[in-house]
């Protein structure tokens, strides 16, 4: 059961134009910092989102100005409340900052898509892997949406892991993909795949092996987790005996290190009972679950870096 939303997740309604202002002279510094001042889609309809609302008048909310605007206005309405919403939804984000506790993502997921967490439909993560077909890798089926296409690669980036650990190979091609990605960052890293059927692929930067989610302690050898060295990033993406898999896994995991559990729409209780055991221990990095919109992942609310370490 997901706690109810709180003060703290939500913006109110009087601090609304300030955070928007704030957000604006934040979005500024960067276009010119970073884009060459020149805005993206999401800058300049920001923007002009926000110039409308500061029409109306000063004294009341934006969503009552709005709110009698459409009343008033049927046609044009609509798309000014349409807005509003997609504002407010961004800015209570922006406030809660980059790295977040998982029961506050579940807690501020309540107006999203109920199963997916998501801001837009589920029609979109229904086709984004490749509808009928897969995306492919070295001529191997890859089942990864256009999303993680995308998040894995800035993250890897990012990370610079010296390891990855994947849970659930399928084909092999996203062990390939994480090693190739890895080795065009000039990154000198290994990549360890399991799965209960050996993958067939061959990559010289990926060993893969058999294993049983169902037995965890055996899923990889206890030498290799225990020197491999850090930073990790570990992918689960196997389905089976989450939780289990998980609290094996993090008796190696160090801080730094980051878990990606995929699909974890069908996995938020093992998620639920994995974090509950290990409070404080791993935040929500979402500068990659939201890089595309809230949750535009596969891994909804499930990138995590680890924070801290048992001793602490
Ligand atoms: C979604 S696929 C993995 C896809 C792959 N990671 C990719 O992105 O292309 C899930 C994999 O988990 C494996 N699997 C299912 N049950 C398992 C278990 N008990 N232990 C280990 N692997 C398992 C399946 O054989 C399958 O290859």
């Amino acid at each position: 059961m997901t706690s109810p939303v709180t003060a703290e997740d939500l913006i109110s309604r009087d601090e609304l134009k300030a955070a928007a202002l704030d957000f604006i002279a934040e979005m500024r510094a960067k276009v010119q910092r970073d884009q060459g001042s020149l805005p993206s889609v999401f800058d300049s309809w920001f923007i002009r989102a926000v110039t409308r609302l500061l029409e109306f008048d000063p004294a009341r909310f934006w969503e009552d100005s709005v709110h009698d605007y459409a009343a008033r206005f049927p046609a044009q309405g609509p798309s000014l409340q349409w807005d509003l919403l997609r504002l407010r939804q961004f800015l209570d984000r922006w406030r809660q900052g980059r790295f977040v506790e998982f029961s506050q993502r579940e807690r501020s997921g309540i107006h999203y898509h109920p199963r997916f967490g998501t801001e837009f439909g589920a029609d979109v993560l229904l086709t984004c892997q490749g509808a009928p077909a897969l995306m492919r890798w070295r001529g191997a089926p890859l089942m990864k949406n256009a999303f993680d296409f995308a998040i894995y690669p800035a993250l890897l980036a990012e990370l610079r892991p010296r390891t990855v650990f994947e849970v659930g190979s399928g084909s092999g091609a996203s062990a390939a993909w994480f090693a190739d990605s890895l080795a065009f960052c000039g990154v000198d890293a290994r990549v360890h795949s399991v799965d209960l059927v050996k993958a067939a692929v061959e990559h010289p930067g990926v060993r893969f092996y058999r294993g049983d989610c169902y037995d965890p302690e055996r899923l990889f050898d206890r030498e290799l987790l225990q020197t491999e060295p850090h930073p990790w990033l570990v992918v689960e993406d196997a389905h089976h005996n989450v939780a289990a898999v998980l609290q094996h896994l993090h008796r190696f995991l160090a801080p730094g290190d980051y878990l990606m559990v995929e699909d974890s729409d069908v996995k938020r209780e093992a998620l639920r009972q994995f974090l509950g055991a290990h409070p404080g221990h791993y935040l929500v990095d979402t500068r990659f679950t939201d890089f595309f919109g809230r949750n535009a992942t596969c891994a909804a609310d499930s990138i995590f870096v680890r924070t801290k370490s048992d001793n602490n």
